[in-house]
């Protein structure tokens, strides 16, 4: 890696402010009968040099929330800042000067759709800086540049994306983003197509990028065990609404949410909460007790009643997202940051919120309601 695209990505994220503020944003999709409300009252910090996991099932909004953040679906309500300034009020030139900075780059979902079969790797690496009108010399240097930065050789550019491994493809997608030389890296589903090898090689590929050039990096997935040992946080998305956000091993270790629980139970490979038989049970206990699909929630009523087996009258009212009773929580990153990370300079404390009016007290009804069964 050179020391040019080391320098622009370390430099520009050392401030101690977020370098992405999502606040109270709202998204409706599609028109007339077929309008729905995708996301709800989302809010989301990101700090200079930290790994945020998204997670949350299939169609829980994940998507819609990275293409809101780089602008390619529109906040109805709410606002997203990127380093201090709004980016979701830009419009016209303003906005096309936003985007053509590179600083935030959405790593699609699906990297062979999202790479144009036609072109040279070259080519696709290289596309944006074109655009931006960089001389041909340069543009080749910057593209050899970010191929070795993901491990590809430089003999690669010439291939087409037919050509090349699924694992290559991903890397080729975020040799892509870097060519930019982004600060805040939106990575879609990044190993979700990925056999173990590959996905261990891109998520280790992906928290070197975050240590090396001090970018801020959030990763979407359905899959909670692919971010133990690399998110310093994991937010929790229920069908638009955030319902839980926390330093992740706090959440992965005592979930406060039972939908968190429960995504946690589907994750063969992060422990029950505690890794004790009750939590196990509890979890156990919640598996049986919910279904999905399931019916949507009365108006106005917690996102999960109509899944919550510990559902009281409270919870017809949707309960706001409010810190967690009794936690001390770590600083983020703390886990796994290098003191003279830029992260090290985020917020004073760490935060892990939670919407659940039994934050609490369902856990303690789980295992109560397990121990009578198993009598
Ligand atoms: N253009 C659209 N018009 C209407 N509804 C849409 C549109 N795009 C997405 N949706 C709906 O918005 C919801 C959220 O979709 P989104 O793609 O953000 O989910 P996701 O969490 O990324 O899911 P997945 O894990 O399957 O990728 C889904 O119910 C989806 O059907
Ligand atoms: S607020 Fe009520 S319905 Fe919602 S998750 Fe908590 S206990 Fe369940
Ligand atoms: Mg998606």
């Amino acid at each position: 890696m050179t020391a040019e695209l080391t320098e622009t990505t370390a430099a520009a994220a050392t401030k101690a402010r977020p370098l992405l503020e999502v606040s109270d944003v709202g998204v409706v999709l599609g028109n007339g009968w077929r309008a729905s409300r995708v996301l709800d009252e989302v809010s989301l910090t990101v700090w200079p040099g930290e790994i945020v996991g998204l997670v949350g099932e299939t169609g829980s909004g994940k998507t819609t929330l990275a293409r809101t953040v780089v602008g390619l679906a529109r906040p109805r309500g709410g606002r997203v800042l990127f380093d201090g300034t709004e980016i979701s009020r830009l419009r016209g030139a303003a906005r096309r000067r936003e985007r053509r900075s590179g600083h935030i780059q959405l790593i699609f979902q699906d990297p062979l759709r999202s790479l144009d079969p036609d072109l040279t790797v070259g080519d696709i690496v290289g596309e944006g800086l074109k655009i931006r009108g960089l001389p041909a010399a340069e543009v080749d240097a910057r593209v050899v540049d970010a191929l070795a930065a993901v491990g590809l050789v430089p003999a690669l550019r010439h291939r087409q994306p037919g050509q090349i491994s699924g694992g290559q493809r991903q890397r080729v997608s975020i040799a892509r983003a870097l060519a930019a030389k982004p600060r805040l890296l939106l990575c879609d589903e990044p190993v979700s197509a990925l056999d173990a090898s590959n996905r261990n090689y891109i998520l280790r590929l992906l928290a070197g990028l975050r240590d090396s050039l001090g970018l801020s990096i959030v990763i979407i997935s359905h899959d909670l065990s692919s971010l133990a040992g690399i998110a310093d946080r994991v937010v929790v998305l229920y069908r638009g609404r955030i319902v839980e956000d926390g330093p992740v091993e706090q959440v992965f270790t005592a979930p406060r949410h039972p939908y968190t629980a429960l995504l946690m139970a589907s994750a063969p490979r992060v422990e029950a909460p505690g890794g004790d038989p009750d939590g196990e049970l509890s979890v156990h206990q919640l598996r049986r007790t919910t279904a999905d699909p399931a019916p949507p929630a009365s108006p106005g009523a917690c996102v999960f009643a109509a899944r919550c087996p510990f559902a009281v009258d409270a919870c017809a009212v949707q309960p706001p997202l409010a810190p967690v009773s009794g936690a001390v929580v770590a600083r983020p990153a703390a886990s796994s940051l290098a003191a003279s990370s830029p992260a090290a300079d985020g917020p004073a404390d760490g935060h892990w919120t939670v919407a659940c009016h039994r934050q609490s007290a369902w856990q303690a009804l789980a295992r109560a309601r397990t121990a009578t069964a198993r009598r």
